[in-house]
């Protein structure tokens, strides 16, 4: 078998923070609750904020900490420069964000710019009757002719995407609840008024933003009907019955993109320093679009493909390959394993590959993306129904899509509620049932824990020029193995991992650097390189090999 050499020639170039460095997620409901309320806020994320730079991660994004009903627990926005009640104040932030400088950690918020909540002032004046100035900030159509909803749109969350407003008797638009109508980003008023709040938030010192569900900001003009699934089969969510064609990722989403870019660059920074990252389910072919011409996209829509991805390495391998190849010159990648509206890694894939699973998150070519807890090995944690909290899962409670599961709190230490909260309080999820075994406080002194093995892992990333900005090339995907090599210049390191529960060989020779079990380190590979079950391994190639 024959291997191309893919992508990252030019990838010495990987200058700035967002390219060297790895981003960790924060649920901020869920991290720390400094309040005593049972939900996480600002100053619990700011206590922690040494924990993360120990860890050795470069940048946190916090999901929505904005006025909010908490319908879709925070991304549905009353007022996109204020901040929860819940989660503290914008003094909090403040100095959340000097505390996080201090400790050269980077801020970036999550931004919510194609919905706002159905509580926002501006939808209220939108709906209050059709001749409102601000009724085109928002969109309405009439009804069908048989009174039902304008097209067959549905929402992400279940239902149709059209609600009726009585009181007017138009329908609008909602991609997500009915209470997340969405914006109407064809209307300038409202893409300065958004634009507005990037500026507000840089004017504050982040250091960038997470934009949220991007892929739905433009609809089509004329509103066409989406065409069917072919593919769809029973206990998939209802919204995948359509193919959104018309309703999200269009070709002029790209201007758009632009104008939030270039609202980055003219705050002053030219460099760009400050990040755009893009949440954007979309095949890898038109997830590339969105690094636009010229540097006028995002510097990196997120790729979420690994998510989806068979646990095996030919499926992986093709994914990289296939997702390498499709990058723009200059493009730099992005990796993601594990979000607050997916599955945890460590049960999808079981907790002994989890291990393999962070090897291979922080060894491949691009900006890792990490989500809270899965360093500790969280796992998703069953939900009683009376406890779910999750909109989306009470809409279709059928399909197990519930996203409770991988949001619970932060486990931090043996203590009650695992630290996440005073012992008084209740947390707004339940703790993980096995927090006394597996919390930040127990895995801190121990040696070969999942936690030190990301911390490894960061610290040799970070050490390793080949690893953080080399070329990637698959060696071998077959037989349970994935094997591939990070190059820059004369440096090089080899990535080993089983994907299987059974031993393998691999023929490879180095240095163990770093073995998923932590225990190699001063061992060599001269031709035969054995791997225990869900083993990982990355090798340095001896100087003179
Ligand atoms: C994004 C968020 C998700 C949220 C949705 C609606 O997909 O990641 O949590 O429910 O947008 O804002």
């Amino acid at each position: 078998m024959t291997f191309r050499r893919t992508a990252g020639a030019e990838a010495a170039a990987a200058s700035a923070w967002w390219q060297r460095g790895v981003i960790y997620q924060i649920y901020p409901r869920s991290f720390a609750d400094a309040s005593g309320d049972g939900v996480g806020d600002l100053r619990g994320i700011t206590g922690r904020l040494a924990y993360l730079a120990w860890l050795g991660v470069d940048a946190v994004w916090i999901s929505p900490i904005y006025l909010s009903p908490m319908a879709d627990f925070g991304y549905d926005v009353t007022d996109h420069t204020a901040v929860d009640p819940l989660f503290g104040t914008l003094a909090d932030f403040d100095a959340l964000v000097s505390e996080a400088h201090r400790l050269r950690l980077r801020v970036l918020l999550d931004y919510v710019p194609n919905h706002t909540s159905i509580e926002h002032p501006w939808f209220a004046e939108a709906r209050a009757s059709r001749d409102s100035p601000r009724r085109d900030w928002y969109l309405w159509r009439d009804p069908a002719p048989d009174g039902g909803p304008p097209n067959n749109w549905r929402s992400v969350f279940g239902g149709p995407a059209w609600t009726l407003d009585p009181s007017s008797g138009q329908y609008y638009y909602h991609a997500y609840l009915p209470v997340q109508p969405d914006l109407n980003w064809r209307h300038p008023p409202v893409r300065e008024a958004m634009l507005g709040v990037l500026r507000f938030w840089l004017a504050r010192g982040v250091d960038g933003f997470r934009v949220d569900a991007l892929r739905h900001l433009l609809k089509d003009p004329e509103w066409r009907d989406n065409p069917p699934n072919p593919n769809f089969r029973n206990g998939m969510s209802p919204y995948e019955a359509l193919l959104p064609v018309y309703s999200t990722d269009l070709d002029d989403i790209h201007e758009p993109v632009a104008a939030m870019r270039t609202a980055l660059r003219e705050h002053g920074d030219p460099s760009d320093e400050r990040l755009l990252l893009g949440e954007l389910y979309v095949p890898i072919e038109r997830l590339v679009r969105y690094y636009g011409r010229d540097g006028r996209g995002l510097q990196m829509p997120a790729n979420m493909h690994l998510i989806a991805t068979d646990w095996r390495p030919e499926a992986i391998a093709a994914l990289v390959e296939r997702y390498e190849a499709a990058l723009p010159s200059g493009a730099w990648p992005n990796w993601v394993l594990g979000n607050h509206d997916r599955s945890r890694i460590a049960t999808r894939v079981g907790q002994a590959q989890a291990r393999v699973a962070a090897m291979l998150l922080l060894t491949l070519r691009g900006t890792p993306t990490l989500y809270y807890g899965d360093e500790l090995g969280m796992t998703d944690v069953p939900i009683p129904p009376e406890q779910i909290r999750d909109p989306y899962a009470r809409r279709v409670p059928d399909l197990g899509v519930g996203r409770d599961p991988q949001r619970t709190p932060m486990q931090w230490s043996a203590e009650a509620h695992a630290g996440f909260c005073p012992p008084d309080t209740e947390p707004w999820l339940p703790v993980s049932a096995g927090y006394k075994h597996l919390n930040v406080a127990g895995q801190q002194n121990d040696t070969d824990g999942m936690l030190t093995l990301y911390r490894r892992l960061l610290a040799l990333r970070r050490e390793s020029v080949a690893l953080t900005a080399g070329s990637y090339e698959t060696i071998r995907a077959d037989d349970g193995i994935l094997a591939y090599a990070r190059m820059s210049g004369s440096q090089r390191m080899l990535v080993a991992l089983n994907l299987t529960g059974t031993p393998r060989t691999v023929a490879l020779s180095g240095r163990v650097r770093l073995s998923t079990q932590l225990d190699r380190q001063s061992e060599s590979a001269n031709g035969v390189l054995r791997l225990r079950s869900n083993e990982g391994a990355v090798l340095e190639p001896e100087r003179s090999a």
